[in-house]
């Protein structure tokens, strides 16, 4: 399931990342990579060990637990600190698949379930850098306003286009949720939708409760941690 998730942040925390981020020191992207990676990656990354990368990010998973649809369709167990790129000049990042299983800073390990990237440029200021996602409908492109994001299954092959005209500046991260398999988690995420929707419209208050209990069982069913 793709999903694309509108205003993780809004406006003016776009700007006041960005403007921390446009004066920041930029290595290259390769330092969080496995030998196949290397080979396609080109682009720029804040540093691991950077401050400003985990005070951002910090600020990136506050944006994540405040945003019902994020947390609907990601029912998150873990997330890895977010990091951030930059690809300009020709950045580019060849097809691959993301690794699936990553350790944390505390030695505890994460599954990557969904991967997770937050635009962070408008689409206006580049030209290139669509986010490519290959999955079994075939092939979806993808480049949202700054301040969007996508979650995908982090187990399809995916890349990033050359950028050729300005900078596409980018948060990424990847997430381990509660319910594993993909199809589960989408019949939640329907059945969420529909249990608001019936909110909203004032229906049978009875028939929703019933309608809550049952989300909430199927998650007890499914919920792995
Ligand atoms: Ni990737």
């Amino acid at each position: 399931m793709l999903l694309h998730i509108e205003r993780l942040l809004d406006a003016s925390a776009v700007a006041r990342m960005r403007a921390r981020l446009d004066s920041a020191d930029w290595i290259d992207g390769r330092e969080t990579v496995g030998p196949q990676g290397a080979e396609v990656k080109r682009n720029q990354q804040l540093p691991e060990a950077s401050p400003l990368r985990a005070e951002l990010g910090r600020e990136v998973l506050a944006a994540c637990a405040g945003h019902s649809v994020f947390h609907a369709a990601t029912l998150p167990v873990k997330i890895l600190p977010p990091r951030f790129n930059r690809y300009a000049g020709g950045g580019i990042y060849g097809a691959h698949i993301d690794g699936a299983v990553m350790t944390l800073a505390d030695g505890s390990q994460l599954r990557s379930d969904i991967a997770c990237t937050l635009f962070l440029a408008n689409p206006d200021d580049y030209d290139g850098g669509e986010l490519i996602i290959d999955d079994t409908w075939g092939e979806h492109e993808v480049k949202l306003p700054a301040g969007d994001a996508v979650v995908y299954p982090a187990g399809s092959l995916h890349r990033v286009e050359p950028v050729t005209r300005g900078a596409r500046v980018a948060s990424f991260f990847w997430i381990q949720s509660l319910v594993r398999d993909e199809a589960k988690r989408r019949t939640l995420l329907q059945l969420d939708a529909s249990i608001r929707q019936l909110t909203a419209s004032a229906a049978d208050n009875a028939a929703i409760k019933q309608l809550t209990g049952v989300y909430h069982n199927l998650l007890r069913l499914w919920a792995e941690a």
